[in-house]
């Protein structure tokens, strides 16, 4: 059943020049070393991986992080030629890569090295709001960097913060009109979350700061859906847009359909079914540790856990209530052993947030805006 949404492999490289504010991430600032260690770590976890459980060729590769356009475009070649020589690459496979503005004279090395998917971490266009976000890239770099990943052939989605301290409707739709004259097919549109323990967290505690309350976050939250629908990129996941359908980040859909991926490299999530049980993976999120952690066992996991039906079912119902396509109602109860309530499917149906019939739960637009209360309505009804 988890094989029908695929099979990626999932990289994290956590070193970043600098910590933004708002981050938590598993993150690590970036001292100058070359990380070789690090490097060979990954390619040794992955060979040993595709020993350990079934090969299957994989349809997905992602780099992300922290920021994986650090790395040389011969370690980019290193991770991708490691997971195609341990697990095989489907021909046409999506290569992605979370690259930084500022490595925008990169990208073109990089796509040589195989990447075919550049994932531009935009985050605004005004110069004003890259300062609010602590970030190194200036608002003409941000452009030169899309315009360059475009010039390189690879497919090109960037991702943009909104709802920050003091930014207004009127300002918010000046942006995303000006974002949507770029030439990209996925954008992805969040909202700004304030995280425990960041610098951010920190200054709202002091009063410098204001979290965005729910209201306004809706208000902006729907002027974004308008803006896009009208614009030719609608929303397939609620904060993912894409056209045409060819653009959608077949990496994430993974994540949001309940396949499977391999996650390597410190703090990687991973969701692997073996001998028809599924497991719940986490590397070990200090670099050392993990690099010790593979010397030592093979492997960088520190947590696996199977997953009972149950459970699989409730994360299936979380990430798949994110999609515009919905989720298969059937699999869902099948996992949980347990049919939906049906005066709580039929309330919500009723207030217009949900529409399904025997095969599907799909949310309305405005109860994408509530998936994880919605989602927790039926897990509990
Ligand atoms: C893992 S981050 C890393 C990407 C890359 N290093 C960068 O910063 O551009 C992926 C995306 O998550 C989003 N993000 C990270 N922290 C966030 C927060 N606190 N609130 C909203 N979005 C956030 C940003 O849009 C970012 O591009
Ligand atoms: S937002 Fe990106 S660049 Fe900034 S610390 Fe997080 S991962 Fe690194």
């Amino acid at each position: 059943m988890t094989d029908d949404a695929g099979f990626g492999v999932y990289v994290h490289w956590p070193y970043c020049a600098a910590i933004c504010p708002y981050c938590d991430f598993n993150v690590r600032r970036d001292r100058g070393g070359d990380h070789e260690d690090l490097l060979r770590a990954i390619v040794a976890d992955i060979e040993e991986h595709a020993r350990r459980i079934a090969r299957r060729p994989a349809q997905t590769l992602f780099l992300g992080g922290g920021t994986p356009s650090l790395l040389s475009a011969r370690g980019v070649a290193t991770l991708i030629e490691a997971v195609d020589a341990a697990f095989g690459l489907e021909a046409g496979a999506e290569i992605s890569l979370e690259a930084n503005p500022e490595h925008a004279a990169m990208f073109a090395e990089l796509v040589s090295a195989g990447v075919n998917r550049l994932s531009l971490g935009v985050q605004a266009l005004r110069q004003k709001d890259l300062q609010t976000l602590g970030r190194r890239h200036s608002a003409i770099e941000a452009r030169a960097a899309i315009e360059a990943a475009a010039h390189t052939g690879a497919r090109v989605a960037a991702d943009f913060i909104y709802a920050l301290d003091g930014q207004t409707e009127a300002e918010w739709a000046d942006a995303l009109d000006e974002i949507l004259r770029l030439p990209i097919a996925h954008a992805s549109f969040y909202q700004l979350t304030v995280e425990a323990g960041t610098p951010f967290a920190r200054a709202v505690a002091r009063g410098r700061m204001h979290a965005l309350d729910v209201e306004r976050a809706a208000r902006l939250y729907e002027l974004t859906q308008a803006k896009t629908i009208d614009a030719g990129l609608p929303a397939y996941e609620i904060s993912n847009h894409a056209r045409p359908e060819s653009e959608r980040a077949r990496h994430n859909l993974l994540y949001w359909r309940g396949g499977d991926w391999l996650g390597v490299g410190p703090g990687a999530h991973g969701r692997i079914a073996v001998d028809g049980a599924r497991f719940a993976t986490r590397a070990h999120a200090d670099p050392k540790a993990y690099v010790r952690a593979v010397a030592e066992e093979g492997i960088g996991w520190a947590e696996q856990e199977r997953l009972s039906g149950p459970a699989q079912g409730e994360e299936w119902l979380m990430m798949g209530l994110r999609l515009a396509e919905g989720v298969d109602r059937r699999r869902i109860e099948c996992a949980r052993g347990a049919r939906f309530n049906a005066d709580v499917l039929e309330a919500l149906v009723a207030q217009e947030l949900l529409y399904t019939d025997e095969h599907r739960l799909v949310l309305t637009p405005a109860g994408r805006l509530l998936a994880d209360r919605i989602a927790r309505d039926l897990l509990l009804g």
